[in-house]
């Protein structure tokens, strides 16, 4: 699969409101509030080592 979000870490989200990964997880609701509250419970080693996976895709 190709996200190819690793072209545009900076300006994310369809209104380019998040600038970084963190902040587009955060940003999520909806459907995808659940996916953002176990981000945010995950310790921070483990939140690194998701960031870090986005930006290979
Ligand atoms: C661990 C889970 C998830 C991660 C890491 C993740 C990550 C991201 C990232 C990085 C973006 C920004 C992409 C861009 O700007 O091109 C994004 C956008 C989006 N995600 Fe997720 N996501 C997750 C789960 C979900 C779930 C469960 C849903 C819905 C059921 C969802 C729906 C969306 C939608 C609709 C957008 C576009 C929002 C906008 O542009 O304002 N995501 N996601």
């Amino acid at each position: 699969m190709e996200w190819g979000v690793r072209f545009h870490q900076h300006l994310l989200m369809h209104d380019g409101r998040a600038h970084n990964f963190e902040q587009a997880i955060v940003y999520h609701g909806g459907e995808a509030a659940r996916s953002r509250n176990k981000f945010l419970s995950l310790p921070a080693d483990d939140r690194q080592a998701l960031i870090e996976f986005l930006r290979t895709l």
